[in-house]
């Protein structure tokens, strides 16, 4: 048996843990955080975050071998195995601010496993950080000189997905373990390995070198995030040529060397990790002097920002050149379907722009309006947030699909067109309506990689989403 304790219960250290604890009952742990609401609403019914699947994996765990606390000191004394699960956004402030990984909250957690140690432990990187932060990590873990505390530090980065946390939990197409090659540090692999062996195919279990491990997180998400850049960089070329993005998508995704996964176009990608994670890589890439492999990165970035303005562009454009005073009813908040999360949301850019635009927006969504809300600052002063889809809509010029969620796709668009004011636009950000019958209805539809559908002339069916 082994106490495991994992720092931050966050949107990672929760499910994390939520399903190491389900699947290994001869272990305790124990998920810390300084924020109380934060751990008093894992310890409730109503959990802190949405993800499908994950009230019932508590359910089956919390109480028996999963406990929730603040007592960040306590647990680290008693811990074996210490995940670190906090934080690590972009930095805000100083050297390389905008671009750098701010890693306070890592360090000061390290120094805290530090401070309380009395016995060996191994700790273990579930935070996204900078290759080569594992080696800043065992300085200062052993600066204190042996005295019979060891630190062993793993690199064990988290690949799920939120929306599908606990399905990529239970089912990982691999866990990424990276450690020292040495007797202590190829022990502490071991132990990683034999955690998640209770129920990972041990042919999904790597294991690799610290930096491997570390650099391949950074990379996945680069990988990820640039599929859907450059499918969006052709959906603007769709709208210029007649061509659909979702034909040429479907047309390039049956070559088994490119895949049909990531290839939606859309209003861009969102959530905490892509962004700040590019431009990490960024950072490193000018710090190591390799200006051309940064260049090549941010542009990945530089083509998700152009694809909100676009999309706003395109709405004021089609909608004869003004939104001002003109309701508009924006349908998702959060980055993605399937979570609560909206964190770099596309769905808020594009809410803030047309609110610079003096658009009067409301925001529906089954699941994010309250981080919506806290997400848009000062600017949630003048969005109307309504969680029904049909009062949103109801005497708006214009409906605008910002995540994907499947009730969106299921509703009364009949009804809705009827309680609209005329010209009814709706512009499909997701590319989950039914265009064609959209059109029919009454609707002037704008998707993104595609022609526009309207019922006006040639003079303003051109500009496309
Ligand atoms: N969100 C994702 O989908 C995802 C996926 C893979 C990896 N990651 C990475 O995982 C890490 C965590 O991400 P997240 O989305 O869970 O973040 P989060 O902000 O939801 O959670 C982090 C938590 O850590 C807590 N914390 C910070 N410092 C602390 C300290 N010293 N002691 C105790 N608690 C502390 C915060 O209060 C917060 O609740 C990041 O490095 C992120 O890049 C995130």
């Amino acid at each position: 048996m082994a106490n495991i304790l994992c720092i931050g219960a966050g949107y990672v250290g929760g499910p994390t843990m939520v399903v190491i604890a389900k699947h290994c009952p001869q272990h305790r742990v124990v998920v810390v955080d300084t924020n109380a609401e934060r751990i008093a609403a894992w310890q409730s019914d109503r959990l802190p975050i949405y993800e499908p699947g994950l009230d019932e994996a508590v359910r089956v765990a919390r109480g028996r071998n999963l406990f929730f606390s603040t007592d960040v000191n306590r647990h680290i004394a008693e811990a074996d195995i210490i995940f670190v699960s906090v934080n690590t956004g972009t930095k805000t402030f100083g050297q390389g601010a905008g671009k750098a990984a701010d890693l306070q909250f890592w360090e000061k957690s390290a120094r805290q496993i530090l401070e309380h140690s009395t016995t060996s432990k191994i700790v273990v990187e579930k935070s996204t950080l900078p290759v080569r932060t594992a080696e800043a990590m065992e300085y200062i873990l052993n600066a204190r000189g042996t005295q019979g505390v060891h630190f062993d530090i793993i690199s064990n980065p988290e690949f799920l997905a939120e929306g599908s946390a606990i399905g990529d939990l239970e089912r990982p197409d691999r866990v990424l373990i990276g450690g020292r090659d040495t007797p202590s540090g190829r022990q502490a692999v071991q132990t990683m390995m034999d955690i998640y062996a209770n129920w990972v195919p041990a042919e999904r279990i790597l294991t690799t070198n610290l930096w491997s491990s570390e650099l391949s997180k950074l990379t996945a998400n680069a990988f990820l995030a640039q599929r859907i850049s450059s499918i969006n960089a052709i959906s603007a070329l769709c709208e210029r040529t007649e061509a659909d993005v979702a034909e040429v998508a479907h047309a390039i995704g049956m070559d088994s060397r490119i895949g049909s996964r990531f290839l939606q176009a859309s209003v861009g990608f969102g959530g905490s990790c892509f962004r700040k994670d590019i431009l990490n890589l960024v950072y490193l890439c000018e710090h190591y002097n390799l200006p051309e492999v940064a260049a090549y990165w941010e542009q990945v970035i530089k083509m998700n920002d152009y694809q909100q303005s676009r999309f706003v562009s395109n709405m004021v454009s089609a909608m004869f050149n003004t939104v001002a005073g003109k309701r508009i009813a924006l349908f998702g908040a959060a980055f993605k379907a399937n979570t609560g999360d909206t964190r770099e949301s596309p769905a808020l850019e594009i809410c803030r722009e047309l609110l610079a635009e003096h658009a009067a927006v409301v925001l529906t969504d089954p699941h994010a309006l309250e981080n919506a809300r806290v997400d848009l600052g000062d600017a949630a002063k003048r969005v109307t947030f309504e969680p029904d889809p049909y009062a949103a809509a109801r005497d708006a010029h214009a409906i605008a699909i910002l995540t994907e969620w499947r009730q969106f796709a299921e509703l009364d668009y009949e009804a809705i067109f009827k309680d609209m004011i005329k010209p009814a636009f709706i512009f499909d950000g997701r590319n989950i309506l039914n265009h064609r019958r959209l059109h029919e209805l009454g609707f002037n539809v704008y998707a993104v990689g595609k022609a526009p559908l309207t019922h006006f002339g040639t003079s303003n069916s051109g500009s496309g989403i």
